[in-house]
Order: C-alpha cells, then sequence, then structure tokens
C-alpha cells in the first residue's frame, strides 16, 4: 500500500494503489487547497520531495499549465495526480 507523506503537515497516510491526491485531501485535514479542481488555477500546486516516478504521468495540459506558471522541475498539480507508489510532498509557496 502506498504511503503519501506531506511534510508541511507532518501527515503519513496509507492510500491504495492508483488513489487520487485530491481524494486523500478532501478525506484528511491537509493543507494542499484546491480551487478549479480541474488544472487551470495552480492552487494546489505541490512540490514532490522523493517518489516523483510513483505519481501519475503528467499530460500535456498540466505541463502547459506548469509551464506558464514557471513552476520548478518537481512541481505538480495534485489535482492531476494518482499515487502509485511511495510519495513524499511539501505544499509549495
Ligand atoms: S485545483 Fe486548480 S489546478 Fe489543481
Amino acid at each position: 500500500m502506498p504511503k503519501v507523506e506531506i511534510t508541511t503537515d507532518n501527515l503519513t497516510l496509507d492510500v491504495n494503489d492508483g488513489y487520487a491526491l485530491i481524494d486523500m485531501c478532501e478525506d484528511h485535514d491537509t493543507s494542499i487547497l484546491f480551487g478549479c479542481r480541474d488544472g487551470a488555477c495552480g492552487a494546489c500546486m505541490v512540490k514532490v520531495v522523493k517518489g516523483a516516478e510513483n505519481l501519475s504521468k503528467m499530460q500535456d495540459d498540466e505541463k502547459d499549465f506548469l509551464e506558464t506558471m514557471a513552476a520548478e522541475e518537481d512541481e505538480r498539480l495534485a489535482c492531476q495526480c494518482k499515487v502509485h507508489g511511495d510519495v513524499v510532498l511539501e505544499v509549495s509557496e
């Protein structure tokens, strides 16, 4: 069972393979914020500290949006990610 650690919240959760990060955050009290829930606002941007390879592959729309936002290489939109293995996340500033 994959583990998701959110260092900002000092929280580690066990989730099912393929679980959406947005669902995890709705079920638990995390500091990851959501707006559009559709990859278009950037509210949910997180830094992937470890395990980027264990998140669902980035689609073109997310990639284009992150480029527009001048995001760092290790940043993802939480609303677009599903978990397939252990990851460590930090809330982007
Ligand atoms: S909630 Fe808007 S981009 Fe994720």
